[in-house]
């Protein structure tokens, strides 16, 4: 089970990525509505694959529901004092893959390409670490190139495909890839 860990960080903070000067908070309830603003804000095609479907009330109630928990880790990326994306890591529930997290990143289009997915992970994989899991997931789509060259370039390995285990907004059925990464050894 999760364990507490005198290393965690502090947040809020501010660093420059790129030109921009972004802040990391983490996320709390009272963020519900910038959370529905952001995830409303995203173009379609970034909304296609959304594994938990984020531009609904009831999902983000859920989402704050886990936070609670403590089995959903959110770090907020604020650039003007405006949401601009998130990390989380989901701890695995089920007793027999205790020692898994899942990872999701999202960012608004503006502020990719920066070096931002890179430092939020890092930021997750020293959650994972903190509370003692040992491998983290990322689950997307085979039509998703981008972000599996992202993941791949943040050190992801390939684990599986899986056939027409996705389906996207459109009810069109898509191969699942998950991709994993130890917790030791991530490349901050
Ligand atoms: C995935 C995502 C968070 C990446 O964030 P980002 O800030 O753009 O990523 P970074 O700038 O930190 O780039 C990380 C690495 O991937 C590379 N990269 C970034 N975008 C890429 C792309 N579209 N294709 C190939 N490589 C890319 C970068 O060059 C960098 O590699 P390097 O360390 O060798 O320089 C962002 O693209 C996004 O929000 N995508 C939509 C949501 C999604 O698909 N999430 C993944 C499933 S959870």
């Amino acid at each position: 089970m999760a364990k507490e860990s005198a290393t965690k960080r502090k947040y809020p903070w501010t660093t420059k990525v790129g030109d921009e000067k972004v802040t990391l908070r983490l996320m709390q309830p009272e963020d519900k509505d910038a959370m529905l603003e952001f995830a409303r804000s995203l173009p379609e095609e970034d909304l296609l694959f959304l594994a938990i479907d984020i531009t609904k009330e009831q999902a983000v109630d859920d989402w704050i529901r886990r936070l609670k928990e403590k089995i959903l880790h959110t770090i907020l990326v604020e650039k003007d004092g405006k949401l601009v994306g998130h990390g989380s890591l989901f701890h695995e529930e089920q007793v027999w893959t205790r020692h898994l997290g899942g990872m999701i990143l999202l960012l608004s289009r503006e502020v990719r390409g920066m070096g931002l997915g890179h430092l939020l992970a890092g930021e997750l994989f020293a959650h994972a670490n903190d509370i003692g899991l040992r491998k983290v997931m990322a689950r997307m789509a085979s039509s998703q190139k981008g972000a599996i060259s992202v993941f791949q370039k943040l050190g992801f390995k390939m684990e599986a495909l899986l056939a027409d285990c996705v389906i996207d907004r459109n009810d069109r059925t898509h191969d699942l890839i998950m991709m994993s990464h130890d917790v030791t050894g991530f490349n901050v």
